[in-house]
Protein backbone atom coordinates (compact mmCIF):
# COMPACT_ATOMS: atom_id res chain seq x y z
CA UNK A 1 0.00 0.00 0.00
CA UNK A 2 1.53 3.26 -0.91
CA UNK A 3 1.81 6.08 1.98
CA UNK A 4 -0.51 8.59 0.00
CA UNK A 5 -3.21 5.37 0.73
CA UNK A 6 -2.47 4.68 4.09
CA UNK A 7 -2.93 8.44 5.10
CA UNK A 8 -6.05 7.82 3.04
CA UNK A 9 -7.53 5.15 4.76
CA UNK A 10 -6.63 6.78 8.13
CA UNK A 11 -7.83 10.69 7.64
CA UNK A 12 -11.11 9.77 5.80
CA UNK A 13 -12.77 7.73 8.93
CA UNK A 14 -11.27 10.13 11.23
CA UNK A 15 -12.79 13.45 9.52
CA UNK A 16 -15.65 11.45 9.14
CA UNK A 17 -15.71 10.73 12.90
CA UNK A 18 -15.21 14.46 13.84
CA UNK A 19 -17.93 15.81 11.41
CA UNK A 20 -19.73 13.15 13.53
CA UNK A 21 -18.87 14.86 16.55
CA UNK A 22 -19.78 17.89 15.84
CA UNK A 23 -23.46 16.81 15.54
CA UNK A 24 -26.29 17.47 12.66
CA UNK A 25 -23.86 17.68 10.04
CA UNK A 26 -24.42 13.61 9.32
CA UNK A 27 -28.32 13.82 9.91
CA UNK A 28 -27.94 9.82 8.86
CA UNK A 29 -25.47 8.99 11.46
CA UNK A 30 -25.45 6.16 14.12
CA UNK A 31 -22.92 7.47 16.56
CA UNK A 32 -25.10 10.73 17.86
CA UNK A 33 -27.92 8.19 18.80
CA UNK A 34 -31.03 10.29 20.71
CA UNK A 35 -33.09 7.41 21.84
CA UNK A 36 -32.70 4.64 24.37
CA UNK A 37 -32.63 1.60 22.17
CA UNK A 38 -29.83 4.07 19.55
CA UNK A 39 -27.63 4.29 22.59
CA UNK A 40 -27.44 0.41 23.57
CA UNK A 41 -26.43 -0.14 19.75
CA UNK A 42 -24.17 2.23 19.75
CA UNK A 43 -22.63 1.52 23.23
CA UNK A 44 -22.39 -2.08 21.88
CA UNK A 45 -20.91 -0.89 18.96
CA UNK A 46 -17.93 0.70 20.90
CA UNK A 47 -17.68 -2.15 22.96
CA UNK A 48 -17.27 -4.58 20.13
CA UNK A 49 -14.90 -2.20 18.42
CA UNK A 50 -12.67 -2.04 21.42
CA UNK A 51 -12.10 -5.54 21.37
CA UNK A 52 -11.64 -5.56 17.49
CA UNK A 53 -8.91 -2.94 18.45
CA UNK A 54 -7.02 -4.93 21.09
CA UNK A 55 -7.40 -7.87 18.89
CA UNK A 56 -5.56 -6.03 15.93
CA UNK A 57 -2.69 -4.70 18.22
CA UNK A 58 -2.07 -8.50 19.26
CA UNK A 59 -2.35 -9.73 15.99
CA UNK A 60 0.02 -7.21 14.55
CA UNK A 61 2.71 -7.29 17.67
CA UNK A 62 3.21 -10.89 16.52
CA UNK A 63 3.07 -10.45 13.12
CA UNK A 64 6.03 -7.44 13.81
CA UNK A 65 7.71 -10.06 16.33
CA UNK A 66 7.65 -12.94 13.75
CA UNK A 67 8.95 -10.67 10.95
CA UNK A 68 11.69 -8.93 12.19
CA UNK A 69 12.81 -10.77 15.83
CA UNK A 70 12.04 -14.25 15.39
CA UNK A 71 13.10 -15.06 11.39
CA UNK A 72 15.78 -16.00 10.19
CA UNK A 73 17.84 -14.02 7.15
CA UNK A 74 19.35 -15.24 4.43
CA UNK A 75 22.64 -17.11 4.36
CA UNK A 76 21.79 -17.55 8.67
CA UNK A 77 21.63 -21.28 9.58
CA UNK A 78 18.13 -21.98 10.64
CA UNK A 79 17.35 -25.78 12.26
CA UNK A 80 14.38 -26.44 11.69
CA UNK A 81 11.74 -27.12 14.78
CA UNK A 82 11.99 -30.60 16.24
CA UNK A 83 8.65 -29.91 18.55
CA UNK A 84 5.82 -32.55 17.08
CA UNK A 85 3.40 -29.82 19.32
CA UNK A 86 2.71 -27.63 21.62
CA UNK A 87 0.61 -28.10 24.10
CA UNK A 88 0.61 -24.57 25.48
CA UNK A 89 0.32 -22.59 22.50
CA UNK A 90 -2.34 -24.97 21.53
CA UNK A 91 -4.48 -24.48 24.57
CA UNK A 92 -3.68 -20.67 23.92
CA UNK A 93 -5.35 -20.47 20.94
CA UNK A 94 -7.76 -22.54 21.57
CA UNK A 95 -9.24 -20.52 24.74
CA UNK A 96 -8.04 -16.96 23.48
CA UNK A 97 -10.30 -16.79 20.54
CA UNK A 98 -12.98 -18.63 22.39
CA UNK A 99 -12.91 -16.08 25.67
CA UNK A 100 -12.64 -13.21 22.90
CA UNK A 101 -16.18 -14.91 21.66
CA UNK A 102 -17.57 -14.69 25.11
CA UNK A 103 -17.02 -11.04 25.12
CA UNK A 104 -18.15 -9.91 22.70
CA UNK A 105 -21.12 -12.51 22.63
CA UNK A 106 -22.27 -11.29 26.41
CA UNK A 107 -22.91 -7.64 25.65
CA UNK A 108 -24.81 -8.55 22.45
CA UNK A 109 -26.96 -11.10 23.95
CA UNK A 110 -27.61 -8.69 26.33
CA UNK A 111 -28.75 -5.58 24.03
CA UNK A 112 -30.96 -8.00 21.86
CA UNK A 113 -33.17 -8.58 25.00
CA UNK A 114 -33.23 -5.76 26.12
CA UNK A 115 -34.27 -3.78 22.96
CA UNK A 116 -36.98 -6.54 22.41
CA UNK A 117 -39.01 -6.24 25.34
CA UNK A 118 -41.93 -8.82 24.96
CA UNK A 119 -44.57 -7.24 26.63
CA UNK A 120 -45.52 -3.48 26.14
CA UNK A 121 -43.83 -0.60 28.44
CA UNK A 122 -46.26 0.87 30.23
CA UNK A 123 -47.89 4.25 29.12
CA UNK A 124 -46.59 3.15 25.77
CA UNK A 125 -48.13 5.21 22.96
CA UNK A 126 -48.77 2.63 20.08
CA UNK A 127 -48.24 3.46 17.00
CA UNK A 128 -49.22 0.76 13.79
CA UNK A 129 -46.58 1.71 11.06
CA UNK A 130 -47.99 0.36 7.66
CA UNK A 131 -45.08 0.40 4.94
CA UNK A 132 -46.07 0.78 1.22
CA UNK A 133 -44.08 0.71 -1.80
CA UNK A 134 -43.42 3.70 -1.42
CA UNK A 135 -44.21 5.82 1.91
CA UNK A 136 -45.07 4.92 5.43
CA UNK A 137 -48.31 5.59 7.08
CA UNK A 138 -48.60 6.11 10.71
CA UNK A 139 -51.74 5.53 12.82
CA UNK A 140 -52.07 6.23 16.52
CA UNK A 141 -53.90 3.45 18.52
CA UNK A 142 -55.46 5.72 20.88
CA UNK A 143 -56.35 8.76 18.96
CA UNK A 144 -56.88 6.83 15.49
CA UNK A 145 -54.68 10.01 14.37
CA UNK A 146 -53.78 8.98 10.50
CA UNK A 147 -50.63 10.65 8.81
CA UNK A 148 -47.75 9.67 6.37
CA UNK A 149 -44.19 9.68 6.38
CA UNK A 150 -44.18 12.06 8.86
CA UNK A 151 -43.88 10.70 12.51
CA UNK A 152 -44.44 12.48 15.39
CA UNK A 153 -43.69 11.12 19.12
CA UNK A 154 -42.94 12.68 22.52
CA UNK A 155 -39.90 12.44 24.60
CA UNK A 156 -39.69 10.58 27.72
CA UNK A 157 -42.60 8.19 27.00
CA UNK A 158 -41.90 4.73 25.47
CA UNK A 159 -42.88 4.53 22.00
CA UNK A 160 -44.27 1.02 21.29
CA UNK A 161 -44.40 0.68 16.66
CA UNK A 162 -46.45 -2.34 15.50
CA UNK A 163 -44.71 -2.93 11.75
CA UNK A 164 -46.75 -4.08 8.70
CA UNK A 165 -46.32 -4.06 5.36
CA UNK A 166 -48.70 -3.37 2.86
CA UNK A 167 -47.21 -5.24 0.06
CA UNK A 168 -43.38 -6.21 -0.09
CA UNK A 169 -40.72 -6.23 2.47
CA UNK A 170 -39.39 -2.72 3.79
CA UNK A 171 -36.73 -2.37 6.94
CA UNK A 172 -38.04 0.63 9.30
CA UNK A 173 -34.70 2.74 9.88
CA UNK A 174 -34.10 5.73 11.57
CA UNK A 175 -29.88 6.10 12.38
CA UNK A 176 -30.37 7.99 15.44
CA UNK A 177 -33.39 6.56 17.21
CA UNK A 178 -33.04 3.18 16.29
CA UNK A 179 -34.12 0.04 13.85
CA UNK A 180 -33.08 -1.54 11.18
CA UNK A 181 -36.46 -3.66 11.84
CA UNK A 182 -37.60 -5.82 8.93
CA UNK A 183 -41.83 -4.75 7.93
CA UNK A 184 -42.56 -8.18 6.96
CA UNK A 185 -46.18 -8.40 5.19
CA UNK A 186 -48.67 -11.17 6.92
CA UNK A 187 -46.37 -10.47 9.74
CA UNK A 188 -46.70 -7.92 12.99
CA UNK A 189 -42.88 -6.59 14.06
CA UNK A 190 -42.45 -4.63 16.74
CA UNK A 191 -40.00 -1.62 17.55
CA UNK A 192 -39.74 -0.26 21.60
CA UNK A 193 -37.83 2.85 21.82
CA UNK A 194 -38.08 6.28 24.36
CA UNK A 195 -36.38 9.50 22.64
CA UNK A 196 -34.82 11.84 24.57
CA UNK A 197 -34.12 15.18 22.58
CA UNK A 198 -36.30 16.73 20.93
CA UNK A 199 -35.84 17.83 16.95
CA UNK A 200 -36.28 15.71 13.48
CA UNK A 201 -34.85 12.76 12.84
CA UNK A 202 -34.74 11.46 9.04
CA UNK A 203 -35.56 7.75 8.48
CA UNK A 204 -35.03 5.39 5.33
CA UNK A 205 -36.44 2.22 3.97
CA UNK A 206 -33.46 0.10 4.83
CA UNK A 207 -34.47 -3.10 2.76
CA UNK A 208 -34.68 -3.44 -1.11
CA UNK A 209 -38.49 -2.68 -1.94
CA UNK A 210 -38.34 -2.02 -5.85
CA UNK A 211 -37.70 0.86 -8.24
CA UNK A 212 -38.89 3.99 -5.52
CA UNK A 213 -36.77 1.89 -2.79
CA UNK A 214 -34.40 5.04 -2.48
CA UNK A 215 -37.13 7.24 -2.52
CA UNK A 216 -39.11 5.72 0.59
CA UNK A 217 -37.66 8.23 3.25
CA UNK A 218 -39.59 9.82 6.02
CA UNK A 219 -38.75 12.34 9.20
CA UNK A 220 -39.51 11.36 12.82
CA UNK A 221 -40.11 14.59 14.33
CA UNK A 222 -39.61 13.71 18.37
CA UNK A 223 -41.20 16.77 20.42
CA UNK A 224 -41.53 17.75 23.73
CA UNK A 225 -45.17 16.23 25.48
CA UNK A 226 -47.06 19.38 25.29
CA UNK A 227 -45.97 20.15 21.78
CA UNK A 228 -46.71 16.60 20.49
CA UNK A 229 -50.13 17.18 22.10
CA UNK A 230 -50.94 19.84 20.32
CA UNK A 231 -49.85 18.44 17.23
CA UNK A 232 -52.34 15.34 18.16
CA UNK A 233 -54.91 17.83 18.38
CA UNK A 234 -54.48 19.41 15.60
CA UNK A 235 -54.49 16.21 13.56
CA UNK A 236 -57.86 14.78 15.16
CA UNK A 237 -61.01 14.76 13.09
CA UNK A 238 -62.11 17.07 9.42
CA UNK A 239 -59.89 19.26 8.60
CA UNK A 240 -60.66 23.27 9.84
CA UNK A 241 -64.14 23.87 7.53
CA UNK A 242 -63.84 26.83 4.61
CA UNK A 243 -64.29 30.59 6.05
CA UNK A 244 -64.03 34.01 4.69
CA UNK A 245 -60.32 33.47 4.78
CA UNK A 246 -60.34 30.30 2.61
CA UNK A 247 -59.34 31.39 -1.04
CA UNK A 248 -61.57 31.14 -3.90
CA UNK A 249 -59.13 29.27 -5.75
CA UNK A 250 -59.45 26.64 -2.45
CA UNK A 251 -62.76 26.58 -2.68
CA UNK A 252 -62.40 25.74 -6.38
CA UNK A 253 -59.82 23.21 -5.09
CA UNK A 254 -62.20 21.27 -2.85
CA UNK A 255 -65.24 21.10 -5.53
CA UNK A 256 -62.59 19.55 -8.46
CA UNK A 257 -60.81 17.43 -5.33
CA UNK A 258 -64.31 15.49 -4.61
CA UNK A 259 -65.07 15.58 -8.33
CA UNK A 260 -61.93 13.29 -9.16
CA UNK A 261 -60.66 10.02 -9.20
CA UNK A 262 -58.50 11.42 -6.47
CA UNK A 263 -61.26 10.34 -3.74
CA UNK A 264 -61.07 6.79 -4.58
CA UNK A 265 -57.32 6.79 -3.04
CA UNK A 266 -57.00 9.17 -0.55
CA UNK A 267 -58.97 9.32 2.27
CA UNK A 268 -60.06 13.16 3.75
CA UNK A 269 -62.23 13.16 6.66
CA UNK A 270 -65.41 14.09 6.11
CA UNK A 271 -64.94 14.33 2.19
CA UNK A 272 -64.15 10.72 0.72
CA UNK A 273 -63.34 7.68 1.94
CA UNK A 274 -60.41 6.26 -0.28
CA UNK A 275 -57.45 4.31 1.59
CA UNK A 276 -54.92 3.38 -1.50
CA UNK A 277 -52.76 6.44 -1.15
CA UNK A 278 -51.37 8.40 1.76
CA UNK A 279 -54.42 10.11 4.18
CA UNK A 280 -54.54 13.65 3.23
CA UNK A 281 -57.02 14.99 6.23
CA UNK A 282 -54.10 17.70 6.97
CA UNK A 283 -51.89 17.64 4.20
CA UNK A 284 -51.35 20.74 4.70
CA UNK A 285 -49.56 20.46 8.16
CA UNK A 286 -46.71 18.22 6.74
CA UNK A 287 -43.59 19.96 5.83
CA UNK A 288 -42.55 17.39 3.25
CA UNK A 289 -44.69 15.04 0.54
CA UNK A 290 -44.19 11.58 -1.88
CA UNK A 291 -42.60 9.72 0.57
CA UNK A 292 -40.26 12.43 2.47
CA UNK A 293 -38.80 13.61 -1.69
CA UNK A 294 -40.14 16.69 -1.81
CA UNK A 295 -40.89 19.57 0.57
CA UNK A 296 -44.36 20.61 0.99
CA UNK A 297 -44.46 24.00 -1.02
CA UNK A 298 -47.27 24.31 -3.49
CA UNK A 299 -44.90 24.31 -6.45
CA UNK A 300 -43.86 21.10 -5.53
CA UNK A 301 -47.21 19.58 -5.11
CA UNK A 302 -48.12 21.03 -8.35
CA UNK A 303 -45.07 19.11 -9.80
CA UNK A 304 -45.99 15.80 -8.08
CA UNK A 305 -49.55 15.94 -9.38
CA UNK A 306 -48.46 16.84 -13.09
CA UNK A 307 -46.23 13.88 -13.17
CA UNK A 308 -45.43 11.52 -9.96
CA UNK A 309 -43.58 9.13 -11.84
CA UNK A 310 -41.63 11.86 -13.09
CA UNK A 311 -40.61 12.13 -8.96
CA UNK A 312 -40.44 8.72 -7.69
CA UNK A 313 -40.29 6.25 -10.46
CA UNK A 314 -43.21 3.32 -10.09
CA UNK A 315 -45.26 5.62 -7.88
CA UNK A 316 -48.76 4.19 -8.46
CA UNK A 317 -50.33 7.76 -8.49
CA UNK A 318 -52.07 8.33 -12.28
CA UNK A 319 -51.36 11.59 -13.55
CA UNK A 320 -54.56 13.73 -13.16
CA UNK A 321 -53.94 15.86 -16.43
CA UNK A 322 -55.22 18.62 -14.76
CA UNK A 323 -53.49 21.87 -15.58
CA UNK A 324 -53.41 25.64 -15.63
CA UNK A 325 -56.40 27.71 -12.97
CA UNK A 326 -57.54 24.12 -12.34
CA UNK A 327 -54.30 22.13 -11.18
CA UNK A 328 -53.67 25.69 -9.45
CA UNK A 329 -57.04 25.48 -7.79
CA UNK A 330 -56.23 21.53 -6.30
CA UNK A 331 -53.24 22.56 -4.97
CA UNK A 332 -54.47 25.15 -3.20
CA UNK A 333 -57.28 23.11 -1.61
CA UNK A 334 -54.59 20.63 -0.40
CA UNK A 335 -52.52 23.47 0.92
CA UNK A 336 -55.61 24.72 3.11
CA UNK A 337 -55.78 20.99 4.55
CA UNK A 338 -54.37 21.95 8.15
CU1 LIG B 1 -39.36 0.12 1.25
CU2 LIG B 1 -37.14 -0.13 0.53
Amino acid sequence: MSRGAVLLTATVPAAACFACAKGRALPMTTLAPKSDLAEWIYHLFIQVTLWDALILVIVVTAFILAVFVFSSRVGEAAPPSSAASDLGLEIAWTVGPALILLMISIPTVRTIFRSQPRLVPAGSLVIKVTAHQWWWEFTYQDSGVMTADELHIPTGRPIRLHLLSNDVIHSFWVPQLGGKRDVVPGQMNELTLQAFVPGTYLGQCAEFCGLSHANMKFRVMVETPDQFATWQRSEQGAPAAANQNTSPAAIEGARIFANSPCTTCHRIDGVSKGYIGPDLTHFGSRTTLAGGVLSNTPANVAKWVTDPEAIKPGAQMPRLGLAGEQLNALVAYLESLK
